[in-house]
């Protein structure tokens, strides 16, 4: 969470900063903020809270020019969205843009208040500032204040500094908290690639424990011993580089619309590796939040066609327990931005104590995630900028299917469909956004499902809240009558996963069980299942399947539900409050 910018050039910055900062502004929207080294030499910031809108109303009220800056979007951890907290934070001298969480934070903030700092806001990072300011008061040199913070720091980060001391070099670096860097006309760094397609041709990844100290004339990056290193650009992936809205008002409902292609790109260009599965006796997923559901319904895909016993396992539990992986387990880790800070810990774990083949799907090129895995599957579908995955968890699904069936030509030709069946629910937009203002005024909801379906109601209740900020629950649809059924009365809409497949008997008794206490009811089906059900229930048709690959298609008029009843809601869609899209922070 948080995006950082900084960019030295022989021209101002600033528009650049705020541009980069547009492009990062999924990681976090409580405030952001912008800091220059003027002409005199000294530092300027504007910040605002909210939305990056705020900052550039803020920025043509005060406007700030300079050769090198700083900027960030933050998505608060310590510390009220307020202006005081915002980023970049400072200390006399010293300036600090920081994504990520320094630990020992009150340690350092009691040392530094014992010898005079005194302290502003509520942040961590303050005392990275202050720590800084402390040793150039010592009389340390920007490069030595900046090697002594380093050591002295515990916890995670990205951080971009400016020292008036220093005023044409730009110093960063990175723990956990991704950070590239990036060449062109300008030099720039920042959290991730999107921010610097247009501004840089080649780019060089830090790796952790790496800094750099970098100006307009030499770029010099070091390893944690602070030894100079040398590190290859490489191009700018294009995958990176996003091509606006495309004419929807969200990029929520582009991605939405976007999923047939997605999933074609995806399929094309998979390659899964030979002799994957050779030894392997069981298998471990580790994901979070929407690829964790991806991992659950790859279970019963890897079960049922592999016959390989699969666990899945929330990446944030399982680095906190003394996990035991058992030989020749291949471990899978599925992670949409390649740098959910959860997701990479648990891969830790097992690295540091077991010795097992990893293999991890990603969306995002040479993300952290791919420097820590033996293989990595892509999931080619361009970046994904609405904060609640869509396009990139049924492309998860495409690529663990394919995993799962790869030696079946029959069962992968009927994956290679799918992408047309998908298109046929995506016409079907009109019906699912009058479903919607059947449920934008209610308080819950309730999504059921059975077998591979059943992760796909936990995602649907997921995106539904995420986005309308409707409470919503997914469960086993057997699991009802074991609780949750005492939530069902007449308000609240119970929505049905149920094609008519072999679980479609259970299903329809599950279905008249919770119809005996409730009233608003949507069951998803296929033609065959609509004339099996009682007739008076409202239900969504949409096209039949083959049953293996029915959670592919059943998410998606899902994902539109969620989005129309949050668009009716009045709610920002592509940014809902509280969330980020890259998680990095525990
Ligand atoms: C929900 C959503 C999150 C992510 C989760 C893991 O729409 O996007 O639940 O799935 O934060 O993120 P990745 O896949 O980047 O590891």
């Amino acid at each position: 969470m948080c995006g950082i910018v900084g960019i030295i050039s022989k021209h101002d910055v600033v528009e650049k900063i705020v541009s980069g900062l547009e492009m990062l502004e999924y990681r976090g929207y409580d405030s952001a903020g912008v800091a220059v080294i003027d002409q005199d030499g000294v530092i300027d910031r504007v910040r605002a809270v909210g939305k990056l809108q705020n900052l550039k109303s803020a920025l043509n009220d005060q406007p700030i020019k300079g050769f090198i800056g700083i900027g960030h979007t933050r998505w608060a951890t310590h510390g009220k969205a307020t202006v005081a907290n915002s980023h970049p934070i400072l200390s006399k001298t010293v300036c600090v843009v920081h994504n990520g969480i320094i630990e020992n934070c009150k340690e350092l903030k009691f040392e530094l208040q014992k010898d005079g700092y005194q302290f502003l806001t509520d942040t961590d990072t303050e005392v990275v500032a202050h720590l800084l300011q402390q040793q150039l008061d010592r009389g340390k040199s920007p490069r030595e204040a900046f090697r002594y913070m380093l050591a002295t720091v515990s916890g995670t980060y990205a951080f971009a500094v400016l020292f008036e001391s220093s005023p044409h070099t730009l110093f960063v670096a990175r723990r956990r908290s991704p950070l590239v860097l990036g060449f062109g006309e300008d030099i720039c760094v920042a959290s991730d690639t999107t921010a610097l397609s247009g501004l840089s041709q080649e780019v060089i990844y830090l790796d952790d424990n790496e800094y750099a100290e970098i100006s307009l004339s030499s770029v010099e990056i070091f390893n944690g011993n602070y030894e100079l290193i040398k590190k290859d650009k490489v191009p700018i992936p294009e995958s990176t580089i996003h091509t606006g809205k495309g004419g929807y008002d969200y990029y929520m409902l582009k991605e939405i619309m976007e999923q047939g292609s997605t999933l074609r790109h995806t399929m094309q260009h998979l390659s899964i590796p030979d002799n994957l599965f050779d030894d392997v006796s069981r298998i471990l997923i580790l994901a979070c939040g929407t690829s964790y559901y991806a991992g659950m319904t790859a279970r019963y895909w890897f079960e049922e066609y592999l016959h390989i016993p699969t666990d899945v396992e929330i990446a944030s539990e399982y680095r906190y327990r003394k996990a035991i992986v058992q030989p020749n387990t291949l471990v899978v880790v599925i992670t949409q931005s390649g740098e959910t800070i959860d997701t990479l810990e648990a891969l830790d774990y097992v690295r540091s104590n077991y010795n097992c083949r990893v293999l991890a799907i990603s969306n995002v090129k040479n993300s952290a995630v791919s420097r820590m895995a033996d293989y990595i599957l892509y999931t080619d579908t361009g970046t994904e900028v609405g904060v609640a995955s869509t396009k990139t968890f049924t492309a998860q699904l495409a690529v663990l299917a394919s995993m799962a069936v790869h030696n079946n030509e029959f069962l992968l030709r009927e994956l290679r469909n799918m992408p047309l069946l998908i298109e046929e629910v995506l016409s079907m937009q009109a019906q699912i956004k009058s479903l919607a203002s059947s449920i934008v005024d209610v308080n819950s909801v309730l999504f059921l499902g059975r077998s591979s379906l059943y992760p796909i109601a936990l995602e649907g209740a997921l995106k539904l809240k995420e986005v309308s900020y409707i409470h919503a629950e997914g469960f086993a649809a057997g699991e009802i009558k074991h609780g949750p059924i005492a939530l069902i009365d007449d308000t609240v809409p119970v929505i049905c996963l149920c094609p008519y497949d072999s679980m479609f008997e259970k299903m329809s008794s599950n279905i008249q069980v919770a119809l005996a206490r409730g009233k608003r009811m949507l069951i998803l089906t296929d033609a065959e299942g609509a004339t099996r059900l009682p007739g008076e229930i409202t239900k969504l048709i949409v096209p039949s399947v083959h049953p293996v690959f029915s959670a592919l298609l059943y998410v998606v008029p899902l994902q539109m539900l969620a989005y129309y009843t949050a668009l009716m809601r009045g709610n920002d869609v592509d940014k809902p409050r509280n969330l980020a899209k890259s998680v990095t922070v525990e």
